[in-house]
């Protein structure tokens, strides 16, 4: 696994929304290139940028129309390279966000393929063989050509489906995934990502990275292609870093991803912790981190420790933890997320508690998600510093709340989110047991109770972290020897084996 990835922590830039270098009103290179010092003096080391290429922005960019150009609106190729030098310069790297699952129907491939006439790319996506017949269990884009068939889609009805084949074949227009059709649109993927790797990327986030191979309930189909893929890496550019949205370790780590993301959806119980009715880090002290603590140890064992499951704080497509949490909620959630094994990722924004923003009118494919999405809040000046336009050509509305929170605001007080966010990363970046590898061992973590408690651990050293999101105090047993206290976010005290964890504390403690 590239080294880079054993104290990686990622922080998620959403193009669109970070900050406008030319005034237009969105986001683009040169103002990611203008922030990364900020990135790096948070802690981060590692960038995920969401796509940044030529589209029509039906889905915000996951409808790529040219996988090897930058979009014009952010910038050009030339400076792409210019963001990986100096994110090189400065020790850190980036991923960028592959989407091999389906392009937009403007790309010049779907343009081909919707011809009646046999031509290279008519298999490229997948089409049945007639008008009249839908692809079963998608759904598809029909009579928008001459060609006498349906072609499946992944998403919106603007993102048609590249054909990778069926792993169970039921129809006569299914391909199997090493017909020479799929296998020479893998081949086209695999060319996309040689070119931004060479170009010097350090590899991908991968969109819908399970869902390639159709027919495929287990996965086994997509498990291989991507084990396909891994050769490639090992053999080319070894160093590459992955990352799947699947949120099924046990299966995106067998394909040879490296990291795999728990998320919103798929069998992490992750919404559990942060985005259900009770969620466990509400200081109502409702929720139940049982589910998610059993998954992940199974997940754990299916893996053998090969990989990294990585939690992250929210992304593009999910609401923002602060929907639901208040800054101290906050403090504590990122105290947990910030000692978890795996890479953590951070949201834009979510370091300094932007809010969802409620009944946005969509922005390019956005829907719920806009509220999501919103500048990011540098400062007290126009725009909140995210760009000099005039606030009606803003790509999406900024926070009009006059006390949002901001850069500048955050970084003035001691007490802030960001600068507590700003230490748990200091002492994780001291301490390799709480880094990616660290291991991990839950020592309370009971369906419907509190606290939760585990202890991370390497050859050098045993770290206890006791997280109590209620506001209740509570109790849990516990045999070793306290000996240094890293952290303290509230306090934790014991007699002899019962420790007690006050009501709202994370604290860290070195053991014996
Ligand atoms: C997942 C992406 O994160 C989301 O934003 C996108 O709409 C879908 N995949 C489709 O590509």
């Amino acid at each position: 696994m590239s080294s880079w990835l054993d104290n990686a922590i990622f922080y998620q830039i959403y193009p669109q929304s970070f900050m406008d270098s030319n005034g237009d009103g969105i986001g683009d290179i040169e103002g990611i290139i203008s922030k990364i010092d900020y990135i790096k003096d948070l802690g981060c080391n590692a960038i995920w940028l969401n796509p940044c290429f030529v589209s029509p922005f039906t889905d915000a960019g996951y409808d790529v129309a040219d996988y090897r150009r930058a979009a014009p609106r952010y910038g050009t190729n030339e400076d792409l390279k210019k963001l990986f030098r100096e994110l090189h310069k400065r020790d850190m790297h980036i991923l960028l966000d592959l989407v091999p699952g389906h392009t937009s129907v403007e790309h010049k491939w779907f343009k081909e393929s919707m011809k009646p006439e046999k031509n290279e790319y008519t298999h490229r996506y997948v089409w049945t063989d007639s008008i009249w017949e839908s692809p079963e269990g998608m759904n598809c884009i029909r009579g928008i050509s001459q060609r006498d068939g349906c072609c499946g889609v992944n998403f919106f009805s603007t993102q048609p489906a590249l054909n990778y084949g069926f792993y169970e074949k039921t129809r006569p227009w299914q391909m199997s995934p090493d017909d020479p059709e799929p296998t020479a649109t893998l081949n086209a993927m695999i060319d996309v990502m040689r070119f931004w790797l060479g170009l010097g990327c350090d590899g991908f986030r991968v969109d819908m990275a399970g869902s390639l191979v159709k027919n495929d309930k287990e996965g086994k189909g997509t498990i291989a292609l991507w084990q396909k893929v891994r050769a490639f890496l090992d053999e080319e550019f070894p160093d590459a870093a992955m990352v799947s949205e699947w949120g099924e370790p046990d299966k995106s780590l067998e394909g040879g991803f490296q990291m795999d993301f728990l998320l919103h959806f798929g069998t992490s119980h992750y919404n559990d912790l942060f985005r259900c009715e009770h969620p466990f880090f509400g200081r109502e002290g409702k929720g139940n981190v049982g589910k998610f603590a059993d998954t992940y140890k199974y997940n754990l064992e299916k893996s053998g420790g090969n990989g990294l499951m990585c939690i992250p704080s929210g992304n593009h497509d999910m609401d923002r933890l602060s929907r639901k949490f208040d800054v101290s909620e906050l403090k504590i959630c990122f105290a947990f997320l910030l000692t978890m094994p795996g890479a953590p990722f951070i949201y834009y924004g979510d370091e300094i508690g932007m809010k969802y923003l409620d009944n946005l009118t969509s922005v390019e494919g956005g829907y719920g998600r806009t509220g999501s999405r919103s500048p990011m809040q540098w400062s007290g000046g126009v725009n909140a510093g995210f760009s000099s336009a005039s606030g009606e050509t803003l790509y999406i509305p900024i926070d009009p709340d006059p006390c949002r929170p901001t850069v500048e605001n955050s970084m003035a007080d001691e007490a802030s989110l960001y600068n507590e966010i700003k230490r748990l990363i200091r002492i994780r970046q001291e301490h390799t047991a709480l880094q990616s590898k660290g291991k991990i061992e839950f020592v309370y973590a009971e369906e419907n109770k509190y606290p939760l408690a585990y202890i991370r651990s390497d050859e050098r050293e045993k770290i206890l972290i006791v997280i109590n999101p209620s506001s209740q105090s509570c109790t849990f047993s516990f045999k070793g020897k306290a000996e240094e206290v890293l952290y303290r976010n509230g306090e934790l005290s014991h007699s002899g084996d019962e420790y007690t964890a006050a009501g709202q504390s994370a604290v860290l403690v070195k053991i014996k």
